[in-house]
């Protein structure tokens, strides 16, 4: 208050003309008041609220993991103590878990994504489980298996058992997370499940990862077996050797139909506590699984994944028809997609 009306003398102070009238110095010292009982008010409902969001935020609302641990209230209602059917978590029993999930598209980092969670001692991904339809086939048979992931009871090369202190899968786009959003988002604020969106920001080169791998699946090109995923440099190189051609009459339309799709996925799990990771500023920074860890709140450890990137170097040399996809994209929006990595 002392300082308003040092301020409030000091200007009328600097602004007090000797020719004014009483009634234009009265008018501006009336403005002055209002304009600072505004500030105040303001102040004040600034404050209220602050004290008030701890008991708001059942729902965490959020993109930034850093906001997540401002109170301690929120964090507790997002961790569980599930009792497995098939084991009993032992020494771990007491230990807090929390549930997630990778909601992403083919082609886009996941795999690599997953491997490198998964070289947590605490965590448990356990890979694609709805790329088996009869698992989606309607919500039911949806819901009951997120319960069997999220109660531990799901077996996988990943499961920690005991020990997890972070428990989850992923889901692509494409295997019911979209179709039956309104019932899965019911679940997922419900049990305060942590949505980790991953994307790849260049939908050329998940293009070309999509076509090779697809081809890859007949042609077998590693020694008769199919690899989605490759640890080594030379098994990079004999994948990388075919060069798919892109059809390039509906490549705009795909790149829109691919955007409206991860736009339409954030829409629906947007009041989900959850996180947007992209492929490409992983792979350029390694420090923002530090950020996905936080987010799970685990304590941080260096993640490791032995898996190589197939499609390195330019993209003029993994595309059959590089000429007729520079001139579709020639003067377009994804004109950006040619030379970034
Ligand atoms: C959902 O699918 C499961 C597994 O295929 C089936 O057993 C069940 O009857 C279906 N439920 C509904 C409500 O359609
Ligand atoms: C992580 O796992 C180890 C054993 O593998 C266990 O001792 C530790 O308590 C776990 N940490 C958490 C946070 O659950
Ligand atoms: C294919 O098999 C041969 C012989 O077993 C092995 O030397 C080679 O490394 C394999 N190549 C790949 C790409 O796995
Ligand atoms: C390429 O896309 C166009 C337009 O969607 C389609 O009509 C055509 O059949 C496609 N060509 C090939 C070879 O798939
Ligand atoms: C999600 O909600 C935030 C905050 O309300 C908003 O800024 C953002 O645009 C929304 N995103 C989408 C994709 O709806």
């Amino acid at each position: 208050m002392a300082e308003v009306i040092y301020f409030l003398n000091k200007d009328t102070l600097i602004i007090k003309p000797p020719k004014k009238s009483p009634l234009v110095y009265r008018m501006i010292v009336l403005a002055f008041s209002m304009f600072c009982g505004v500030y105040i008010c303001s102040i004040c409902l600034k404050q209220i609220n602050r004290h008030a969001k701890p008991n708001l935020v059942n729902i965490q609302i959020t993109e930034e993991p850093g906001e997540l641990h401002g109170t301690k209230q929120s964090d507790r209602t997002s961790i569980h103590y599930p009792k497995p059917e098939t084991f009993s978590r032992a020494e771990c029993a007491d230990n807090p878990v929390r549930y997630f999930v990778i909601i992403s598209t083919q082609r886009s980092g996941s795999g690599w994504f997953e491997t490198l969670l998964n070289s947590h001692p605490n965590v448990s991904s356990n890979g694609e489980i709805f790329s088996i339809m009869d698992r989606r086939k309607n919500v039911s048979s949806i819901l009951q298996t997120l319960d069997q992931v999220y109660n531990l009871d799901w077996f996988s090369s990943a499961s920690k058992n005991e020990c997890s202190a972070a428990v989850g899968f992923k889901w692509m786009l494409n295997q019911g997370v979209m179709d039956h959003h309104i019932e899965i988002g019911q679940y997922f604020t419900h049990w305060r499940v942590s949505v980790i969106f991953l994307f790849r920001r260049n939908l050329l080169r998940r293009k070309v990862s999509v076509l090779a791998n697809s081809y890859d699946r007949y042609a077998k090109l590693l020694n008769g077996t199919h690899k989605s995923h490759v640890h080594s440099p030379q098994e990079a190189v004999t994948l990388s050797r075919y060069k798919p051609t892109i059809n390039s009459s509906s490549l705009i339309n795909d790149f829109k139909e691919m955007e409206s799709a991860v736009f339409k996925v954030l829409t629906y799990y947007n009041s989900t506590r959850h996180i947007v990771l992209y492929y490409e500023d992983l792979m350029k920074n390694w420090a923002k699984l530090n950020e996905v860890q936080e987010f799970l709140d685990l304590p941080t450890k260096d993640l490791t994944s032995r898996q190589i990137k197939i499609h390195s170097g330019p993209l003029s040399d993994h595309i059959k028809n590089w000429n007729d996809v520079l001139k579709t994209l020639d003067g377009t929006s994804y004109e950006r997609f040619i030379h970034a990595d």
